[in-house]
């Protein structure tokens, strides 16, 4: 018989302390299924938000494949469980940022981080192609230049998802993903991504919860922060991360 605690990442939801802004804590790559072709369950949903909260993460992203067939439920969901303001959805105090991770033609995943209005467009523009029709790095740019989502090229080191060989077209990405599969090739993603001119996040990839806050961002902002924001604190190499998460919990027997 075990029981598992887990140390909270440190303080209570705050993000002025004398006077600093403390840096926020984003997990940018959590999805919401194990098991893309089960149903989705609203428990699984609301098991990951406390779980986020219970971490101290101050940010949640939600990227469900877009592919799965109940993707839209889960979202519609999500909006039923949290207040927006400003266009922010929020749960009992953590900001719940909504995304999607999308597979190329060419096997390789990216991360649409933004609003759902957004999304939704992307989807519509790609046909609502469920696994039929993947698009290729181009299309999938192209679909969204004009759209306010963050671009991240997700677990770029993956074998079968090895995102290296894109090439230069990688620079039209925001980012690339340090991913908490992948951290014995943190320094490789981080020098690749130096060459190509991009900044890198981190994403725990979690798709069971208790993977949430494996790794994690910090945001050098408060919480109003928008898409344009987070890009600009990219841009100016702002934004750092951390080992976290399941690295701080123990079992005890
Ligand atoms: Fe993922």
């Amino acid at each position: 018989m075990f029981k598992i605690t887990t140390k909270v990442l440190s303080r209570p939801i705050t993000v002025i302390e004398r006077g600093i802004v403390v840096p926020l804590k984003a997990e940018i790559h959590c999805h919401v299924k194990i098991i893309g072709s089960l149903p989705f369950r609203p428990s699984q949903l609301e098991r990951r938000l406390r779980r986020a909260r219970g971490l101290g993460l101050d940010v949640l992203t939600l990227t469900e494949h877009i592919e799965v067939a109940d993707y839209w439920d889960i979202y519609d969901c999500l909006e039923s469980l949290c207040e927006k303001a400003s266009g922010v959805l929020r749960w009992q105090g953590v900001t719940v940022m909504t995304g999607a991770e999308i597979t190329l033609n060419s096997g390789q995943d990216i991360l649409m981080l933004g609003s759902l209005d957004n999304i939704r467009e992307l989807h519509r523009r790609l046909g609502r192609p469920r696994n039929a029709d993947p698009p290729g790095f181009a299309r999938l740019m192209d679909a969204s230049d004009d759209l306010d989502l963050l671009r991240v090229g997700a677990h770029p080191c993956r074998r079968g998802k090895v995102l290296w060989g894109i090439g230069s077209p990688l620079k039209r990405l925001d980012a690339l993903e340090v991913n908490a599969n992948e951290l014995s090739k943190a320094a490789y993603v981080q020098s690749q991504s130096e060459s190509l001119g991009l900044p890198v996040l981190a994403g725990s990839d979690a798709h069971h919860w208790l993977q949430i806050g494996r790794v994690y961002n910090l945001l050098p902002t408060d919480q109003s922060f928008t898409i344009p924001e987070l890009r600009q604190s990219l841009l100016q190499r702002k934004v750092s991360w951390q080992k976290g998460g399941l690295t701080r919990s123990r079992l005890i027997p």
